[in-house]
């Protein structure tokens, strides 16, 4: 099962749900694969790993700059697997595909034949025994490295996710993305791609802004032509402790902070991934 996770608003909780899941997934000796599309590298760097050491060059690097090239074939990806480098032993099950800022390269590459399926071609059979595939995108709508993922969604239980916190312009961009997937599915070769649901993120309890954004969100996505979206999982708090963690490139599931549940606070970080790990892995069984 491959996942993307989509929302063109920068700094919702794209990159640290991806891992979040990456790592409770793994936790549970599942196998996973990270497919950092994203030219920021944040996933790459968060698990440890350093193209530009393995290439041995600094003018180009052994990542999906290289992989996702003009001429990609089948299954080329499984020459750019890199381990997590976390020392926990079930940090193993992880592996990632990099990305680095060069990755920007193929950005520019969209009008050329079969551009859009190159991520596609490049995982074919590479991920078929990995339980999940999680695509981490850069905060782009419209733009090629989305285009590919979203294009790489080519499976019964692919789906797109959707991090959004809840405030206006997340629910916006969250929307938006929603629009732009059911707009273009056939467009990119997945006329049964849709949004397996939303994941609300940086949640502040005890503000009415935010019990009342909820609200409307759930509402607006109701409304949506095409069908409703739901929430997966439970809702994230904001924790200081999250931004911390990601700072560190640790894993973040055995925090004791993050699997408390202050007062206040409906669940802890740890228990809500935990709700979203299970809604995904259900959504295979099912396909399978
Ligand atoms: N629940 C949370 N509590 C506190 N901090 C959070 C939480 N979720 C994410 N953050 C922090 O917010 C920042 C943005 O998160 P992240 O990088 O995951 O967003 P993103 O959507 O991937 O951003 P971009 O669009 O740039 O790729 C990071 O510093 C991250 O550690
Ligand atoms: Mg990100």
């Amino acid at each position: 099962m491959r996942i993307v996770l989509l929302n063109n608003k920068g700094g919702v909780g794209k990159t640290m749900i991806a891992g979040g899941i990456a790592e409770d997934a793994a936790r549970r000796g599942r196998r996973v694969l990270l497919v950092d599309m994203d030219p920021q590298a944040n996933t790459t760097d968060r698990f440890g790993v350093r193209p530009e050491i393995a290439s041995g060059r600094v003018d180009e690097l052994h990542s999906l700059t290289r992989c996702l090239a003009p001429g990609v074939r089948n299954g080329d990806a499984g020459d750019y697997l890199y381990s997590c480098q976390w020392r926990e032993e079930w940090a193993e099950l992880i592996q990632v595909l990099p990305a680095d800022l060069d990755l920007e390269d193929r950005a520019i590459e969209a009008g050329l034949p079969g551009a859009a399926n190159r991520l596609r071609k490049a995982l074919a059979g590479v991920d078929d025994d990995h339980d999940i595939t999680i695509i981490d995108c850069a905060p782009s709508l419209k733009g090629h490295l989305t285009g590919m993922s979203l294009a790489a969604l080519n499976g019964d239980a692919d789906a797109v996710v959707v991090p959004l916190a809840a405030e206006r312009y997340a629910i916006t961009g969250a929307l938006r993305s929603t629009a732009y997937v059911r707009a273009t599915r056939d467009d990119f070769g997945v006329p049964h791609l849709d949004v397996a649901g939303l994941v609300v993120n940086s949640v502040r309890s005890g503000t009415n802004t935010h019990k009342v954004r909820y609200e409307q969100l759930v509402d607006q996505f109701a409304g949506l032509t095409g069908g409703p979206v739901r929430v997966l999982g439970d809702r994230i708090p904001l924790r200081a402790r999250v931004a911390e963690l990601q700072d560190l490139a640790r894993p973040m599931l055995d925090d004791r902070d993050l699997g408390a549940n202050p007062a206040g606070d409906p669940t802890g970080v740890v228990a809500s991934i935990r709700t979203i790990t299970d809604a995904l892995l259900a959504r295979e069984a099912v396909a399978a």
